[in-house]
């Protein structure tokens, strides 16, 4: 297993909020995926006018790497625009459980690179996933 050091990840999540499009809530996320096979994938957040249609930075990225093959995941950082560490949505926790466990590790970053370590399970406890439907 390859590994990025933590702050470095953060810093690649920093930089992705630039490319955010956030007209509607200003609010700017990047995300910064790192795969098993050691790239990175980035991510940022993509609002729309239905604000339903948006795409949170940590979907974006997982859509980016499945859609490139990767199929196996270290780590991702997570930072946004506000001052507080950003914590993923509800929506994002669950779209991550599937395809990662507790082995891998969520930084959960302010935009100054000071962040916290997460497992999935810490952030979601007693999720639904694919083992519920064998
Ligand atoms: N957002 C993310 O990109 N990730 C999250 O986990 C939380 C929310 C985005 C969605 C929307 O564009 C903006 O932050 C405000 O909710």
């Amino acid at each position: 297993m390859v590994w990025l050091n933590d702050l470095d990840l953060v810093k690649a999540s920093i930089e992705m909020q630039s490319r955010a499009y956030a007209p509607y809530s200003n609010y700017k996320v990047g995300a910064a995926l790192l795969c098993c096979d050691g790239s990175v994938v980035t991510g940022c957040n993509v609002e729309n006018a239905s604000y339903g249609g948006t795409l949170c930075a940590e979907r974006c990225a997982f859509v980016k790497a499945i859609s490139k093959g990767k199929n196996s995941f270290a780590a991702l950082a997570l930072s946004a625009s506000g001052e507080r560490i950003v914590m993923p949505c509800g929506i994002c926790l669950q779209f991550i459980s599937e395809f990662v466990n507790d082995s891998f590790v969520l930084l959960c970053s302010d935009n100054s690179g000071c962040y916290k370590r997460f497992t999935i399970s810490q952030l979601l406890p007693y999720g639904f996933n694919k083992r519920f439907l064998k």
